[in-house]
């Protein structure tokens, strides 16, 4: 059984011999009214529902507690309080099952949401994990062996996606707002800078900037600028996101030489990005692979999949394992 609370996500899944027998998440719908994530909030919501998690999951997987092998967890990175909570609870179902356990990094894991699914990609592979707390170009040459090639500088892409989508006046989160109004935008209505990293690296906190001082001298202009232009100011932000992310990954590509490229995070969701990425991969050849959207946003069942391979290796912990916000990768 894996469970996951790095977030405001709280999730539990079990999976047996490499398949996924059940997976549940419970978003936490109450951050919204107060514009992102409130780790207090986090906590106490992973509190209420980690119980009624397990519990279904293990019922949707028609198994009893004491049929589990090993109990798994996510460590970290993420929110410390929202990382105990599991943490706990996981040291506790191991200590009461005289069971293993198994600390998971949820960053790895993301990567291996694209094998819960077959066909499985093949190894080595670059994965590009964009969600609400990181943007990484992840080599990957086996499951558990993993390296970052590219990292950003400050904001994470959905951070990103996130905090242009409040200055657009859209709830928490801002990303799935900024897709649905760019599907009706031109693209090539405003154009915004893309900040260059050296090598494989990202930084989204310029545009965040230049979006907010255009935003704001125009609004001088009319004051219905932002109501009257919010389709072409969504087109144009996220395809300029876009772009900042594919550069980097053709240039991981060429640096690298794979061309076994694969997508994770919540940032996946985004629709611009998954045809640009796709289109990109025919026209270069590459081979690509997208998890299904429940296994791109936070879920447990990509955290099984990374300890059922933990598991098959022996890499187990005891009961002094904390939690770890800044669990490095
Ligand atoms: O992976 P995830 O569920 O949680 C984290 O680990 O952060 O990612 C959440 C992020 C949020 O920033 C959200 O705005 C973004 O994914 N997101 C999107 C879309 N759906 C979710 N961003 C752009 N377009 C979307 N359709
Ligand atoms: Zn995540």
């Amino acid at each position: 059984m894996a469970i996951e609370t790095s977030c405001d996500d709280t999730a539990a899944a079990i999976i047996c011999n490499g398949k996924i027998k059940s997976h549940l998440v419970a978003a936490q719908s109450v951050h919204a009214y107060y514009g992102g994530a409130v780790p207090e909030l986090a906590s106490r919501a992973h509190q209420q529902r980690i119980i009624p998690v397990v519990r279904q999951a293990v019922q949707e997987a028609h198994i009893e507690l004491v049929d589990l092998d090993a109990v798994a967890f996510t460590q970290g990175p993420g929110l410390l309080g929202a990382l105990l909570l599991g943490t706990s609870f996981a040291k506790s179902v191991a200590f009461a099952l005289g069971i293993s356990l198994i600390a998971v990094n949820h960053m790895k894991a993301h990567a291996l949401a694209n094998f819960i699914d077959e066909p499985y990609p093949n190894f080595p592979l670059i994965c590009l994990t964009v969600s609400g707390g990181h943007t990484q170009l992840v080599l990957v040459k086996d499951h558990l062996d993993m390296e970052v090639i590219g990292t950003t500088h400050d904001d994470a892409v959905g951070e990103a996606f996130d905090k242009l989508g409040k200055l657009l006046g859209f709830p928490y989160p801002g990303g799935p707002f900024i897709d649905q109004h760019a599907k009706k935008g031109n693209a090539q209505r405003f154009s915004f800078p893309s900040t260059t990293m050296p090598q494989l690296d990202f930084s989204f906190s310029g545009i965040k900037t230049a979006v907010f001082y255009f935003i704001r001298e125009n609004q001088k202009k009319d004051a219905q600028f932002v109501v009257k232009h919010r389709e072409d100011l969504c087109a144009s932000i996220q395809a300029t996101l876009v772009d900042m992310l594919l550069k980097k990954l053709k240039k991981a590509v060429v640096q690298t030489g794979i061309k076994n490229i694969a997508l994770a995070g919540g940032v996946a969701a985004n629709s611009g990005l998954r045809g640009a990425l796709e289109d990109l991969a025919k026209q270069e050849n590459w081979k690509l692979s997208i998890p299904r959207m429940a296994y791109c946003t936070d879920n447990a069942a990509m955290v099984a999949m990374a300890a059922h391979h933990q598991y098959l290796t022996g890499d187990f912990c005891n009961l002094k394992v904390t939690a770890k916000p800044r669990l490095p990768f």
